[in-house]
């Protein structure tokens, strides 16, 4: 398994260009199951997350080949309608194809996602709204097995506003007789890309971008193409990784979309880092003496929970106390305990996160968990004294196309190597 080597304490210079959208990509793809013909996906990053959403459609029969940032996807001979569970383990997205396989064949079956690193992350939501679209739904040794001669239109409320809920009902609700409103749908920018993507393949779609979605169901779709929007959680990762660099440090964030990282902008201000944005770019200046802030996770367009990790990693430096509490997921600190084993003093109650700031962080050893978890410790060994390892980086590679080596070409000494197997 491989680690990544840092060694802190250098200013981060220069540009670096952010990947398409992994959250982005992954609703995309399932997408493709819902009418026959060749689709193509530009701008699809190179990640292991798009690699096992490729592998769980090719064993349904799609064919996909990916030619550097160009997804193509034929979708006219689909031999099955299941995501075994060997697939959908490695990745819980797996779960977006069950909306489309029901609207366009009528059954599917899909295995349930199991746990997640930080805790629950139940799919009530995914079945209670394809449920309410007619659908039959049961569940069988660990599988969902679905049927439904023709979805119908339907009024749903999520209790909940959830991102892959509104992406599942979404895609089935399409093909569906008649109208469906979705009441608290998800805004994300992945959702609202998904639906446009929608639309171009023959969809009627009102509200996209809203909290308010409204379907009117069509009898059939055809085939389109896409550029999947950037990625603002790795934008945001290199954002905070520059303000985290200390002072002589400037970077670029080139390729990503502004508004989509307006939260973030605010808390980066707030803390005191120098900001300029553009059309298509962040600027973020490191700067000296970080102001204490707090952060409380919300949905779009608040402060993301996938930037939560890395917010903690900046406030272990700041100059003073901070809380930063998630109320999307309320236990995802796996990060706490390895970012204090880089010398931070944090300590965790229910979902809050009390953050005292220290003067330094100090390299070590330190183990991923999940996704952002991982990038936490990266940014926090990147601003560290020493030599920091980061074992496990598997979990970054879902998610961050060469992250190493966009930061060595912003000046960090970071590489890849090969770690001790456990
Ligand atoms: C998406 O996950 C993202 N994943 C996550 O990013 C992100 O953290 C999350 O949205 C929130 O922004 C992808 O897009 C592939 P949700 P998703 O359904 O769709 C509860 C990353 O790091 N809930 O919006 O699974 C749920 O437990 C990943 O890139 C139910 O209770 O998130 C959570 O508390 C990690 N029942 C809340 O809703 C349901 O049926 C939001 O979850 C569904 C969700």
């Amino acid at each position: 398994m491989d680690k990544f080597v840092i060694q802190g304490g250098r200013p981060l210079r220069g540009t670096v260009t952010v990947s398409g959208a992994k959250n982005a990509s992954l609703a995309l793809m399932p997408a493709t199951l819902l009418a026959p013909g060749r689709f193509m996906l530009r701008n699809t990053p190179k990640l292991r997350d798009v690699a096992t959403m490729t592998r769980l459609l090719e064993s349904m029969g799609l064919a996909l080949e990916q030619k550097d940032h160009t997804l193509f996807v034929d979708s006219s001979h689909i031999a099955n309608q299941e995501a075994p569970y060997e697939h959908v383990k490695k990745m819980r997205a797996s779960i977006y194809v069950l909306g489309p396989l029901i609207a366009r064949f009528g059954r599917a079956r899909v295995s349930l996602p199991g746990g997640c690193a930080w805790g629950p992350r139940p799919v009530n939501l995914h079945l209670e709204g394809l449920r309410k679209l007619g659908a039959q739904i049961d569940l069988e040794s660990g599988y969902i097995v679905a049927k439904a001669a023709r979805l119908a239109g339907a009024r749903i409320l999520f209790d909940i506003s959830s991102v892959g809920a509104t992406g599942n009902v979404l895609m089935a609700a399409v093909l569906a007789k008649g109208t469906t409103l979705i009441e608290n749908a998800a805004m994300e920018p992945e959702i609202t890309s998904l639906a446009e993507f929608l639309v171009s393949m023959g969809a009627k779609i009102d509200g996209i971008g809203t909290a308010h979605l409204e379907i009117e169901g069509v009898d059939d779709l055809h085939a389109a193409d896409a550029t999947t929007i950037p990625d603002r959680i790795e934008a945001g990762t290199f954002m905070i990784a520059a303000a985290m660099g200390g002072k002589g440090s400037n970077v670029r964030i080139a390729g990503c979309n502004p508004k989509h990282l307006g939260a973030l902008v605010v808390k980066l201000d707030d803390a005191g880092a120098t900001v300029r944005t553009g059309s298509d770019y962040v600027e973020v200046d490191g700067q000296e003496e970080i102001r204490p802030v707090n952060a409380a996770t919300a949905i779009y367009p608040g402060f993301p929970t996938d930037l939560q990790a890395q917010w903690i990693a900046f406030m272990a430096r700041a100059n003073g106390t901070s809380t930063v509490t998630d109320t999307i997921y309320f236990d995802r600190f796996m990060h706490v305990p390895e970012l204090n084993r880089l010398g931070a003093n944090i300590s965790v109650k229910e979902n809050i996160a009390t953050v005292v700031g220290v003067p330094g962080l100090r390299g070590a050893k330190v183990m991923s968990t999940d996704l952002r978890a991982s990038a936490s410790l990266i940014l926090a060994g990147l601003a560290a004294e020493g030599r920091t390892e980061v074992l496990r980086v598997y979990h970054l590679d879902r998610g961050y196309e060469s992250i190493e080596k966009k930061l060595q070409a912003l000046g960090a000494s970071i590489t890849r190597e090969r770690g001790e197997e456990f």
